[in-house]
């Protein structure tokens, strides 16, 4: 088995997903506290296959994450749970503090001890994968060169500050403990199951809708998009090959200001799904006011896991984004659950009695 944490969100579910689309697969342990972002209608074509376990529950729960490593003895464990909303972490940057520093925290402690018993091939065998960003290298100029491995730290959000404190954690802990830890870093995702908040899926979902379509300031930020199903590869291959104690970097190789890409969507639903009025979806952007400290540019220099682990993108934005809009415009129940947050209707259901 590995234990997957934060499973039933955006990148957690794609790589459950992707996990077990191979029909030779250990099984999973997913452990989800179903925040606003998890959502299990991501893992309902898993709901009859016995490889997947999941479990309602919180990283930051040392008696439930101890009594899960005992249970299921998994090799490895890929930490993906988290608060990821830069603009959630400005209004409330308290559950990110909980989950993405204390919760990492007691993550590590547990998986710490649960190893520490380990023997030969288990100890030896056993990883601890945690899943970063890149938020945290803080922002560059035009000029400056994308984002190595050795940037020094400079996150400016309480989002990217959190996730900061949580990859000092897990490096310290293998610096201190010799506890066998990975670490990515990797720059913005888009595609399936992505939740309507962030970007990407507004912009469709707003666009479809006649709703306006909000650019934060000048729209000229940049970010290096990357397609979800490459993150997982990624992850896979540092699961596999990464050597102990390293980060790496993951990214597309694709940056992109915000108003490029936004306008890169409005031409695709042009061809897939063009308005009733005959007018360009574009009409509907709306420049709205800046996010406070919003870092101007993102950029991620991929080539150590390219050079090391020969990973590279399978997807160009051009071929991502095009499958990314056809798959909402295939997936009306999951949107409609989403919008109408009917999906959260699980909790109450099982938890009722
Ligand atoms: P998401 O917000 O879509 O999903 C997070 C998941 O974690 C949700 O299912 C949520 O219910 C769960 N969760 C939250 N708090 C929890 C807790 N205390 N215990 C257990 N589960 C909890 O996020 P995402 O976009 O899928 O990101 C996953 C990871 O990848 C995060 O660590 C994020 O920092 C990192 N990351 C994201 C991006 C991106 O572009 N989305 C890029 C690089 C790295
Ligand atoms: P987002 O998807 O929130 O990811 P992150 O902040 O982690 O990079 O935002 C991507 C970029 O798009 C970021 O520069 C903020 C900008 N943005 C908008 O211009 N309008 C929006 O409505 C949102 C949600 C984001």
């Amino acid at each position: 088995m590995i234990l997957v944490t934060g499973g039933a969100g955006f990148i957690g579910a794609n790589f459950v997903l992707n996990w077990l689309a191979d029909s030779g697969a250990e099984g999973i342990v997913n452990i989800d506290k179903l925040t606003y972002a998890g959502n299990l209608a991501n893992l309902q074509t898993l709901q009859n296959d016995a490889r997947h376990i999941f479990v309602h529950g919180d990283i930051g729960d040392k008696a439930l994450i101890a009594k899960i490593l005992v249970e299921y003895r998994p090799r490895a464990i890929v930490n993906f749970a988290a608060e990821s909303h830069v603009d959630r972490s400005i209004h409330g940057p308290a559950e990110f503090i909980q989950t993405n520093i204390v919760g990492t925290f007691n993550l590590l402690e547990c998986a710490r001890e649960y190893w520490g018993a380990l023997q030969g091939g288990d100890k030896e065998r056993f990883r601890f994968h945690h899943v970063s960003t890149d938020e945290v290298y803080g922002s560059l100029s035009l000029a400056d060169p994308a984002f190595t491995e050795t940037n020094p730290y400079e996150p400016n959000s309480p989002y990217s500050a959190s996730k900061a404190a949580s990859d000092h954690l897990v490096r310290a802990w293998f610096h201190t403990y010799g506890f066998p830890v990975v670490t990515t870093n990797c720059s913005n995702n888009y595609g399936p199951y992505h939740f309507p908040e962030k970007l990407i899926p507004l912009v469709i979902l707003n666009a479809l809708n006649g709703k306006p379509l909000p650019v934060y300031g000048d729209g000229q930020q940049i970010r290096d998009w990357l397609y979800v199903g490459d993150h997982c590869s990624a992850i896979r291959e540092v699961l596999d090959k990464g050597r102990l104690g390293e980060t790496y970097n993951i990214g597309g190789w694709n940056e992109k200001a915000n108003l490029d890409v936004v306008k890169t969507i409005c031409g695709i639903l042009d061809e897939l799904r063009p308005r009733a009025d005959g007018k360009p979806y574009a009409e509907q952007i709306t420049f709205v006011t800046d996010r406070p400290g919003h870092d101007r540019r993102y950029a991620i220099d991929a080539s150590k896991i390219e050079k090391e682990l020969g990973w590279r993108p399978a997807e160009t934005f051009d071929t991502g984004i095009r499958k990314t809009v056809q798959w909402y415009l295939d997936q009306p129940e999951w949107v409609e659950g989403v919008v109408t947050g009917s999906y959260r209707d699980w909790l109450e259901k099982q938890y009722r009695h």
